[in-house]
């Protein structure tokens, strides 16, 4: 298989039901954390491990997505013309090569799985990464960076993991583990939302995965799993069947589940904190805020 990952998927076409209102007219990927869009975070993390290919799989509903990535001729003169360099500067991450960013269309929201899937022919027979842009990853090296490095080491499929409460496993993808070497989890096994009390471990799968073309052949088969939907689990646990290696890869950092309101809250105070123009006024804020509501009970 060769070795360099050179293109990301990101799926992107959910109804985005647990962020209803505000959903129904705005992709939950264009939410702000502090002033960045949740899908400007996905790209940079991206870029960092290298990648220069986006794919990214849309819905009805999604253009604020694209336009995002638009060059905005008309924003840029006037900022110019203010001499607004800051400002000017604040944009240069959202501007992509042309040719560098494509789009494909899930016409209907047949599950993760089916979504990778509906990238096939853009990523053709070579390893691809898959961002879920509502998981956010604060890390001093990027997420995805440290599982590129991971993938480059052992071959084979690579999908980050982490511990979580075993009521939680019902959730997520959970890992069956065979053995443990450092960060690197080798696996016999994934199952997509177990009952907690038959969770093969509380290893749980995030938003970030390496995977080998052989996944999307799997995917092309269009078994129904977990709620109905194509499980992008169930194509991955089909590897470790046909007896090609999967491991799972426990990163440095810290994950915000995005795609719930609490986790996107948590979110959003840990990103104005790590902010210098923000932390010491934001700090005092919230410390005052706390103290207020501890006094009013
Ligand atoms: P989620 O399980 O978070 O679903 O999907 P969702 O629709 O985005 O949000 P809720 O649960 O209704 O609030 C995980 C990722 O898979 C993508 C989503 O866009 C998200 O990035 N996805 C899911 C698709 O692209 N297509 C699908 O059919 C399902």
């Amino acid at each position: 298989m060769q070795r360099h990952v050179r293109k990301a998927v990101f799926p992107v076409a959910g109804l985005g039901t647990r962020f209803l209102p505000a959903t129904k007219a705005i992709p939950k990927e264009v939410l702000p954390l502090v002033d960045r869009p949740l899908i400007q975070y996905a790209i940079d993390e991206a870029r960092a491990a290298g990648i220069d290919e986006f794919i990214f799989v849309t819905a009805k509903g999604k253009s604020a997505l694209e336009d995002y990535f638009d060059s905005a001729p008309e924003l840029e003169r006037s900022l110019r013309e203010k001499n607004k360099t800051d400002l000017l500067a604040a944009l240069k991450p959202t501007e992509v090569p042309s040719g560098g960013i494509a789009y494909v269309r899930q016409q209907e929201a047949l599950g993760l799985g089916h979504a990778v899937w509906c990238a096939r022919r853009l990523i053709a027979d070579e390893p691809f990464a898959v961002i879920l842009p509502d998981d956010v990853i604060e890390a001093d090296v990027p997420c995805l960076k440290q599982m590129v490095d991971a993938y480059a080491e052992v071959r084979g499929a690579v999908v980050a993991a982490m511990e979580v409460p075993r009521a939680a496993t019902a959730s997520y993808g959970v890992l069956d583990v065979a053995s443990e070497n450092g960060q690197l989890i080798r696996m016999k096994g994934m199952v997509e939302k177990p009952k907690p009390e038959a969770a093969p471990s509380t290893l749980a799968v995030i938003g970030r995965y390496i995977l080998p073309p052989s996944v999307l052949e799997t995917l092309g088969q269009m078994k129904r799993g977990a709620g109905g939907e194509v499980q992008l689990t169930d194509a991955i646990a089909e590897e470790m069947v046909e007896g090609r290696p999967v491991h799972g890869f426990r990163f440095r950092g810290r994950r915000f589940d995005c795609g719930s309101k609490a986790g996107y809250l948590q979110a959003t105070v840990a990103y104005a904190l790590s902010r210098p123009d923000l932390r010491d006024e934001f700090a005092e804020f919230l410390s005052h805020t706390i103290e207020m509501a501890r006094a009013a009970e």
